[in-house]
C-alpha cells in the first residue's frame, strides 16, 4: 500500500476482500510505472492511497490465469480482475513467468505489427535490451525475422540481451555509427535524441518510456527531410480505446508463448513484503528482465 509519494510500500492487513472476480494472486509483476507512480512521476496518478500492481498471475476458480487488474491493485494476495483482461496461462508456465508477460510483450507487440514495417532485411535496434520491455523486443524483432542491436549499460547486462536473443549489443556510447530501420526506445532523453540520426530511410522510432529522462522534441522539418517517422505507443489508452485490438494482440501474443517461440525472463522473485526492495533493485538500474513480487 503505498500511502504518500516517496512513501514506503507497507503491508496492510485490515484492507477491504475484492468485490466481484478476484484473483488469488500468486505472482505480481513490478511494472517501471509502479516505480514512476511511487516517486509521483507517473503523467497519469492515481489517487492516494493505492495499492500498486497492474498485472498478475494466479488462480481463479480453480484456472491458472494472467490478469490485467483495471484498477491495479495487484500488490496483494486477491485483486478483483475484468474477464475481459484475463486470459489462461499456457501449460508448464510459472505463475512468476505469467505476471512478467503481457505488459512488455504487448507494449512491444503493438508497435511492431501494426506500427512500423519489420521485415526479415530489418534491422532492429531495440535499447535497454535487458529490461522488460527490451528483452520483449528482442525476442518479438527476433521472431519476425530480423536483425536485432541492443543496447544495455553494463557487460552484464549485454551479455544477457545476447543470452535472450541479439545478435549484437553495445553500449549507449557506441551507437553513433550504427544504421538501423527502426528503434524501439523505453529509455527517452538523450538515447532517444541520439537515435534519430540512425534511422535508415522510410525507418521509425517508437517512444515507449522515459526511463532516462523525458524526451526533447523532434523537428518535424528533420523528420521529413530524412524519411524517418517518430511513433508512441502508450498501452493504457489503448486498452481504453482499441480494447479489441490489444484483446486480440493478447491472444496471438499467448499463442506464441504456447509454441515456444517467446520465453518471458523472470530476472527476481521477491516476497510481497519485500516490495521496496524490489522497486530498489530497478531504481539502482541492477535488475534484468522483470522483477515479480510473490504473495
Ligand atoms: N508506453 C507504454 O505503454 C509503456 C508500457 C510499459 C512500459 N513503458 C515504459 O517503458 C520503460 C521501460 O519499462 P520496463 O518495464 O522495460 O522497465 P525496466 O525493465 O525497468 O527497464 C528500464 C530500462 O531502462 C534503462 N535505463 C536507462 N536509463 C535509466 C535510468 N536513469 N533509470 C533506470 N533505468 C534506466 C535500464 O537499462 P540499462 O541500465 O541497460 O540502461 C533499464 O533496464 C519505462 O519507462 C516504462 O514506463 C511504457
Amino acid at each position: 500500500m503505498l500511502r504518500e509519494v516517496g512513501g514506503d510500500l507497507a503491508l496492510e492487513e485490515d484492507w477491504p476482500e475484492p468485490t466481484g472476480s478476484a484473483v488469488a494472486v500468486r505472482a505480481a509483476g513490478v511494472n517501471f510505472a509502479d516505480v514512476l507512480i511511487r516517486r509521483g512521476l507517473y503523467p497519469q496518478m492515481p489517487e492516494l492511497p493505492h495499492v500498486l500492481g497492474n498485472e498478475v498471475a494466479g488462480e481463479l476458480d480453480g484456472r491458472r490465469v494472467l490478469a490485467l487488474p483495471r484498477a491495479a491493485g495487484g500488490y496483494a494476495e486477491r485483486v478483483e480482475v475484468d474477464p475481459q483482461w484475463t486470459f489462461t496461462l499456457p501449460e508448464n508456465a510459472s505463475f512468476a513467468a505469467g505476471a512478467s508477460f503481457l505488459t512488455t510483450y504487448l507494449t512491444a507487440y503493438i508497435p511492431l505489427v501494426h506500427q512500423v514495417r519489420v521485415t526479415p532485411a530489418s534491422t532492429v535496434l531495440v535499447h535497454a535490451g535487458s529490461g522488460g520491455v527490451g528483452c520483449a523486443a528482442i525476442q518479438l524483432a527476433k521472431q519476425r525475422g530480423a536483425k536485432v542491436i541492443a543496447t544495455a549499460s553494463s557487460d552484464e547486462k549485454r551479455a544477457f540481451a545476447l543470452g535472450v536473443g541479439a545478435d549484437e549489443a553495445v553500449g549507449y556510447d557506441e551507437i553513433d555509427d550504427l544504421r538501423v530501420d527502426v528503434v524501439i526506445d523505453p529509455v527517452g532523453g538523450e538515447v532517444f535524441t541520439r537515435s534519430l540520426p540512425l534511422l535508415n530511410p522510410l525507418g521509425a522510432i517508437v517512444a515507449i518510456g522515459f526511463a532516462g529522462g523525458l524526451w526533447s522534441d523532434p523537428s518535424v522539418q528533420w523528420l521529413v527531410g530524412r524519411n524517418a517517422a517518430v511513433v508512441g505507443v502508450y498501452l493504457g489508452r489503448l486498452m481504453k480505446l482499441q480494447p479489441q485490438l490489444v484483446h486480440e494482440s493478447a491472444i496471438e501474443l499467448l499463442a506464441l508463448w504456447a509454441r515456444d517461440e517467446l520465453a518471458p525472463v523472470v530476472g527476481a522473485t521477491f516476497p510481497l513484503g519485500e516490495a521496496a526492495a524490489a522497486h530498489a533493485l530497478i531504481e539502482t538500474r541492477r535488475h534484468v528482465g522483470k522483477v515479480v513480487l510473490e504473495p
